[in-house]
């Protein structure tokens, strides 16, 4: 077994490292000290003629070199890691999967104070305050340190070694992947691997619930009702199941009340959770629910499809659909906690994942170059559910990196109040204008929500090219790839006229009678206003006529 240390500046994975690989006569691997073999500088040289960009890209190296993961029980190598390696999650995905990683933590200030009498020069920390720069990287990094078992490290080094050692002997029992925790306003999001039924247990007992009341649909809970039968029955955690039907179809008025009629039966108390377990159409139905059922109880989602995992569960936006329109009902409750588990996305159809990878595309064009690359390059093998995507991190690097990107920018601006694309929630509109509307026009059926999508990003970078927002390379990439991915490239058979009076009504809807458009800028995106309505006219036309090569005005 390969045991990992992380932890921040100065929490003693060297000495802590050295002494338990001694102490199991196993190997001892800094991964400093490779990164500093392989380029023949110190670390100090190598940000100074690198950047933290050129180190990261060697320290990624050294990661992907430590090979697969050694599965005998026995502790055969102890890698003590940069204090960032854990920042990225490919890094992550190696070093904390089929092996025992282990959190040093201690307090920044407590940190700060051993920096200080250290010999070693610490490139970020250096030339700041000591204090408020361990404070920064604790709080930026605890996410992903959470990952990892937790050990206090400001105790005498035997004690440590003795926790670590208990630890070493519970391994085989573990279970799963642990790539991430974070608690915020958004709820504790939780992502990981194998870790459904378990993390659903955790957070079950952390609210105290006597039970679990799940709202489900038969298709979701095909998928993963064994696990999480099996996970609350090991801790003779009663289950109740409450299921809706499967798709938009569960978003009706009539069903939430059948619902809620359903939920009087069971008697579910005013703090007791609703626990979510399917994709997007399911958990705006039982968020909805959750937000308004004796006016608010607990929530925790378990999204089940790549839409839920990347968007829909985070955010804490709920809906129901009317007849008028989709989403037209609903309220704002933030889960208490959300379990995202990358495994159970290897049964979704194939028209799922690639339809969810129109919002991957968005998340990437808001400005995240590594998923963008990583869509050009694996994309395909991800719609296609190949075993090596899911094995080899790329699934979960994609979930993590768009499910990240979506908490950040609802976290700067929850309710949707800022305009301002650099900052606001508005900038997750991309693509969404027409999208909107063509689902509209196609009556809310036989269009998946992230093909609408899709459609919506080729109208905004032509747009966007058009008003010279968007550069005209950073257009044709964003079209190619979505060609690539099959994606908005279908002719629609849908009426210009209907696509058109649903931009009418969310221009209305938007209070002030604006219909902002977000479109790709340089290396972000940026909202206008001014967008002419012939054009708009025009470029629509030419994305319902489908396209596989870029066609811009
Ligand atoms: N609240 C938000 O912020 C937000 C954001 C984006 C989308 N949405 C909403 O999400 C909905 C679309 O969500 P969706 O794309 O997840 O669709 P969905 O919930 O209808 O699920 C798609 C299909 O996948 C099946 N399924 C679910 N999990 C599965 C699994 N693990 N294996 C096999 N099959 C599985 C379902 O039974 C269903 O047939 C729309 O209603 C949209 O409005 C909401």
């Amino acid at each position: 077994m390969d045991v990992i240390l992380v932890g921040l500046p100065g929490s003693g994975k060297t000495a802590v490292g050295r002494r338990l690989a001694h102490h199991h006569g196993a190997e001892f691997i800094d991964l400093d000290e490779v990164v500093e073999r392989h380029a023949g500088q110190s670390i100090p040289d190598i940000f100074a003629s690198q950047g933290e960009a050129g180190f990261r890209s060697l320290e990624r190296a050294a990661v992907a070199d430590l090979g697969p993961a050694d599965r005998d029980p026995a502790v055969r190598r102890v890698v003590a890691t940069g204090g960032g390696a854990v920042l990225d999650p490919r890094n992550r995905w190696r070093l904390y999967r089929r092996r025992l990683p282990i959190w040093l933590d201690a307090r920044p200030e407590v940190l700060a104070q051993r920096l200080r009498r250290s010999p070693t020069i610490r490139p970020l920390v250096v030339g700041r305050d000591p204090i408020s720069a361990m404070r920064g990287l604790a709080d930026g990094r605890r996410p992903f340190y959470a990952g990892a078992e937790r050990v206090n490290a400001i105790v005498q080094l035997p004690s440590v070694l003795e926790t670590v050692d208990n630890l070493v002997a519970e391994a085989p029992s573990r279970r799963g992947t642990l790539l991430l925790r974070s608690d915020s306003r958004l709820g504790r999001v939780t992502i990981g691997e194998g870790i459904l039924g378990t993390a659903l247990v955790e957070e079950l007992m952390r609210l105290e619930a006597r039970r679990a009341v799940v709202i489900t649909e038969p298709g979701a809970w095909n998928a993963v009702g064994g696990e999480i039968r099996e996970s609350l029955a090991a801790r003779a955690i009663p289950l109740e199941i409450v299921e809706l039907p499967q798709g938009e179809a569960a978003k009706r008025m009539a069903v939430i009340e059948e619902t809620a009629r359903t939920l009087a039966d069971l008697r579910v108390a005013r703090d007791e959770p609703l626990v979510a377990v399917g994709g997007g159409a399911l958990g705006d139905a039982a968020g909805f629910l959750a937000a308004v059922w004796l006016r608010g109880v607990p929530l925790i989602h378990l999204p089940t499809t790549l839409v839920a995992q990347i968007d829909s569960s985070i955010g804490g936006k709920t809906g129901v659909d009317l007849p008028e329109g989709k989403n037209l009902i609903g309220a704002f409750h933030q889960p208490a906690a959300i379990v995202i588990d990358v495994a159970v996305l290897r049964s979704l159809p194939e028209r799922e994942r690639r339809a969810a990878l129109g919002e991957a595309v968005k998340m990437a064009i808001l400005g995240d170059e590594r998923l963008f690359e990583l869509l050009e390059s694996d994309g395909d093998a991800i719609v296609h559910g190949e075993d090596a995507v899911f094995e080899d991190g790329t699934v979960a690097e994609l979930v993590e990196r768009c499910a990240w990107k979506k908490i950040e920018v609802v976290s700067a601006d929850e309710r949707e109040a800022d305009s301002d694309a650099g900052a606001g929630r508005i900038r997750l509109n991309l693509g969404h204008t027409v999208g909107h509307g063509l689902e509209a026009a196609a009556g809310y059926s036989g269009l998946r929500h992230g093909e609408a999508v899709a459609y919506g990003l080729r109208a905004a970078c032509r747009l966007g090219a058009a008003l010279g927002s968007t550069p005209g390379a950073r257009a044709d990439r964003v079209e190619a790839l979505l060609s690539r991915l099959g994606l908005g490239v279908d002719p629609l058979h849908l009426a210009l006229d209907a696509i058109l009076a649903a931009l009418d009504t969310d221009k209305k809807h938007a209070g002030d009678g604006r219909l902002r458009w977000v479109l790709p800028n340089e290396a972000g995106v940026e909202v206008r206003d001014d967008v002419p309505v012939d054009l708009i006219e025009e470029i629509v036309g030419g994305v319902l006529a489908g396209s596989g090569a870029p066609a811009r005005t």
